[in-house]
């Protein structure tokens, strides 16, 4: 099988110009070009003298996370702002949810602006971990370092940036949080909790 470059209803965005956007899912489709192109290769590898290639093989497994994690992980992004920028139920289960772990909604944003300040490129990943009854929070490394195994995405922030460098100087990635989260689809999130528990 192959993966293959998923299309994104998206919406006029405030504050990320058409361009920004259409940088950025370039850049999306050269991930799942690479997705394919690394299992691909691994498989020739394989079947070729698998013996004779391991150390080839393995440094392409571990190359494997960052290549699929970046596909992934921006399937999460744009489809967050699909439907256009929409408020969370109010009372729903993700304020809820929101409420128990940073005390409001607020403080969910609050919290994600916190660690979006975290110097370096990655993401900053709200999951829900169904097994804990909570939302966790944690900053990832380029796609794949520091994901918490087997918790659900409920929102993914892009902290490359790629994400940003048209409409923004790099100092400026403030701005383009708080711009992301003003265009964030919030009912999107919903769904997503509403599938992990
Ligand atoms: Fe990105």
């Amino acid at each position: 099988m192959s993966y293959t470059a998923r299309t994104f209803d998206l919406p006029a965005l405030k504050g990320l110009s058409p361009e920004q956007i259409a940088v950025h899912l370039a850049l999306y489709e050269g991930y799942v070009k690479h997705t394919n192109l690394i299992l691909d290769t691994i498989e020739k590898f394989r079947t070729a003298d698998a013996e004779g290639n391991a150390f080839v093989i393995n440094e392409l497994r571990r190359r494997l996370g960052f290549e699929f994690d970046g596909m992934r992980m921006h399937e999460y992004y744009f489809e967050q702002f699909e439907g256009g920028p929409l408020v969370a139920t109010d009372g729903g289960a993700l304020q809820k949810a929101a409420v128990e772990k940073y005390g409001s909604q607020d403080g969910l944003i609050a919290h994600v602006k916190e660690v979006a300040g975290t110097r370096g490129i990655g993401w900053v990943v709200v999951y829900y971990d169904k097994s804990g009854s909570t939302m966790q929070t944690a900053f990832v490394n380029d796609h794949e370092v520091g994901q918490l195994a087997g918790l659900t995405i409920l929102l993914a922030v892009d902290l490359w940036e790629h994400a940003y460098m048209i409409d923004y100087k790099p100092a400026e990635k403030k701005t383009y949080v708080e711009a992301f989260l003003d265009n964030v689809n919030w009912t999107v999130v919903e769904r997503r909790l509403a599938h992990a528990a």
